[in-house]
């Protein structure tokens, strides 16, 4: 595995497969990579004739409160695991690097990026569609794979891609899962013994939702209330930052489910911050219950 620092070398790394007509997959990430991670590799592997790995923790993306400073950090664990994986070339800029002084220059999604999380963390997607969007001007991948975990960011860089014309395909993935169904995160290494076992109640409520919903209870104010009500059960969950049903192309709250639907939760236990999502596919006979 070729490791790659600074930008320009990339750039030219890049243009120089691309002019022997090789496809490159590219998986950004912020590194403390797990087998969620790894999942998107792999998948790049197997469609790409070259794989880039960019592990970069991005400050524009995290709020002033946030953990930017506490993020987990394990080069060595990562660069084990990327080789592992036949990963063919690992990114790594610096952040002096990627932001020069004066840099003045914000790629925002608008609508999309104000929504979900976007309410809790005003200013995290643009911070996420300007890296993401500087990473692909530079890595130039002919693919770039995301995980459906942050559903969000994934529609919002779909349409960010679509917008602007950048002209490469965005490919997201399933979401890899530990074994009691929590969704793999770098963040899961905040979580204490007991709050680790607590967590599992987000997929739990996800999948007993979706149970609700092909009973054929499809009304919005049941459907979040019993989200609520799963979620609440557990102590160790000390906020519930939204829970509920929602259009996966709008990301608008849906008041019947009878198409596609999203059910999507974030959640703080103790401390950490967890996001989780499922997507039901419509189920033709589901009728509104009439008394
Ligand atoms: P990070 O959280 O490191 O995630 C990198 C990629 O891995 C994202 O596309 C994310 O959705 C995917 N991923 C994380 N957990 C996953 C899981 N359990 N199953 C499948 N895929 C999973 O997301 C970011 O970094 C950043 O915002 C980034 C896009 C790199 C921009 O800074």
């Amino acid at each position: 595995m070729e490791l790659i620092r600074i930008p320009r070398i990339m750039k030219d790394t890049s243009i120089g497969h691309l002019l022997h007509g090789r496809s490159i997959g590219f998986v950004p990430t912020m590194g403390a990579l797990h087998e969620g991670h790894l999942s998107l590799v792999r998948r790049s592997k197997g469609e790409n004739d070259i794989t880039v790995v960019s592990i970069f923790i991005n400050p524009l993306q995290f709020g002033p409160k946030e953990d930017f400073n506490e993020y987990p950090r394990d080069t060595e664990g990562d660069m084990v695991k990327l080789k592992g994986a036949d990963a063919d070339i690992l990114f790594m800029p610096d952040v002096s690097l990627i932001y020069p002084d004066k840099f003045l220059t914000y790629v925002e999604v608008q609508n999309l990026s104000e929504k979900l999380c976007g309410v809790i963390r005003p200013g995290h997607f643009s911070g996420v569609t300007t890296i993401v969007a500087k990473l692909l001007n530079i890595v130039k991948p002919t693919r770039a794979y995301f995980g459906q975990k942050d559903f969000q960011q994934a529609i919002i860089i779909k349409k960010m891609v679509k917008d602007l014309d950048m002209g490469l395909e965005v490919v997201v993935c399933p979401t890899i899962r530990e074994h009691d169904g929590l969704a793999m995160s770098s963040r899961n290494s905040y979580l204490n013994g007991e709050e680790r076992k607590a967590a599992s109640v987000i997929n739990r409520c996800l999948n007993q939702t979706t149970e609700l919903i092909k009973s054929g209870i499809i009304n919005h104010d049941q459907i979040k209330g019993f989200m609520e009500k799963k979620l609440s059960e557990e102590p160790l969950v000390t906020e519930i930052q939204y829970a509920s049903v929602y259009d996966p192309d709008t990301l608008e709250e849906l008041e019947i489910i009878d198409k596609e639907a999203l059910l999507a939760v974030a959640v703080r236990v103790g401390k950490t911050r967890l996001i989780d999502n499922i997507l039901i596919t419509p189920v033709r006979h589901l009728r509104p219950l009439t008394g």
